[in-house]
């Protein structure tokens, strides 16, 4: 197998929510590697966002070790997280996190700009993008006039336009019908081979496992199994 580019070792995470303490990952050791689609399946609840969510940055976790493109997360400050994103990761929420106020187009431009990307430049990449999801028509619409499998569909491109090493993804078919899953996950699959880019899916969806170059199989808190490759 190629080069690692996420490396989790004993991944410990709790909620303390007041009432009851929950112990979302229990000790999570996991590898993955440069341009590999690793899918992560589970139960709900297991800790699959709670998972992504770590590897992400977003979220801090209690012990263990988590290293991404090298970098160990753990020690990063807020900014260096925040930087680190920006440059490279792309990631799809399971509630699509759109901004109401900016249209389709805007909304996929926006890591591109947010990058210094000038506006036209920005927009162009932000339509081949839309392209890329069959949303061409869509562009100058504003989120609350998209369906939710549009909107996921703007969700998926506005993660790929900047071209991230490694792009995340929590349910990125669950609003989607066959078809519009199917041309999603080619998509997906092709800027993994292509772009040399690292993909992890999270889904419940078994009409995209053909897709997985490994799964990874959480319950509870901990990876199963893997399988694959
Ligand atoms: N912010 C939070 N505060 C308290 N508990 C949380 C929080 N986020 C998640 N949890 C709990 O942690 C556990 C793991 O949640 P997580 O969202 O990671 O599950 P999941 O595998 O993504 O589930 P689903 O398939 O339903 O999206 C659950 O028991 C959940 O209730
Ligand atoms: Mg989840």
């Amino acid at each position: 197998m190629s080069e690692v580019i996420i490396s989790c070792k004993d991944i410990v995470k709790t909620f303390n929510s007041g009432v009851a303490e929950v112990k979302a990952l229990q000790g999570i050791t996991l590898d993955v590697y440069k341009n590999e689609l690793l899918m992560l399946v589970g139960p709900s609840g297991c800790g699959k966002t709670t998972f992504v969510s770590v590897v992400t940055a977003l979220l801090r976790f209690d012990s263990g070790s988590c290293k991404v493109l090298g970098q160990e997360i753990s020690t990063m400050s807020d900014e260096e997280k925040t930087a680190f994103r920006g440059e490279n990761i792309g990631f799809v929420f399971q509630s699509f996190n759109l901004l109401a106020s900016l249209s389709a187009i805007e909304n996929v431009a926006l890591p591109l700009t947010i990058a210094g990307v000038k506006r036209e430049k920005a927009l162009h990449q932000a339509r081949e993008m839309l392209k890329a999801v069959e949303l061409t028509s869509k562009a100058d619409f504003k989120p609350n006039h998209l369906s939710g499998g549009q909107q996921q569909r703007v969700a998926i491109a506005r993660a790929l336009v900047h071209e991230p090493k490694l792009i995340i993804c929590d349910e990125p078919t669950s609003s989607l019908d066959h078809k519009s899953g199917q041309v999603v996950m080619e998509l997906l699959q092709s800027i993994t081979k292509e772009k040399g880019a690292t993909l992890i899916v999270v889904t419940h969806d078994n009409r995209i496992y053909k897709y997985a170059d490994r799964m990874a199989y959480m319950e509870d808190g901990k990876i199963l199994k893997v399988e694959g490759a």
